[in-house]
């Protein structure tokens, strides 16, 4: 079993859930997060941090179908650690639908890429 994150994260990236893990298993897209299953420990205490309900435990109705997504894309997206501001329109983007299909954008947090290459020049 572990938590996954839905669509519903998309273009909103609250982060509130990034606070609670204990094990820090969430991956940054540009305007989403994953959790990875593997380093899930199914405690659930992220669950009801998201104001825009979307990491669910893969045994809900519609969840297993975000399992392969959240591994996939925590595969090579960037740890999280600490919470961050939500995107500008989260608020306005909390409840729109097919989120998916218009609004995800399939790329790493271009933030934590820059941090990344910064720290590399540094070295
Ligand atoms: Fe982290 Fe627990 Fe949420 Fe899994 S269920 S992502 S371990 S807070
Ligand atoms: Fe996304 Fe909810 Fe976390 S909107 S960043 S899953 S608090």
């Amino acid at each position: 079993m572990t938590y996954i994150v839905n669509d519903k994260c998309i273009s909103c990236k609250y982060t509130d859930c990034v606070e609670v893990c204990p094990v820090d298993c969430f991956y940054e897209g540009e305007n989403m997060l994953v959790i990875h299953p593997d380093e899930c420990i199914d405690c659930g205490v992220c669950e009801p941090e998201c104001p825009a309900e979307a990491i669910l435990p893969d045994t809900e109705k519609g969840a297993l179908e975000w399992v392969q997504f959240n591994l996939e894309k925590s595969l090579t997206w960037p740890n999280i650690t600490e919470r961050r501001d939500p995107l500008p329109d989260a608020d306005e983007n909390l409840d729109k639908a097919n989120k998916f299909k218009t609004l995800f954008i399939d790329q790493p947090a271009s933030q934590n890429l820059r941090a990344c290459t910064k720290t590399n020049n540094d070295l």
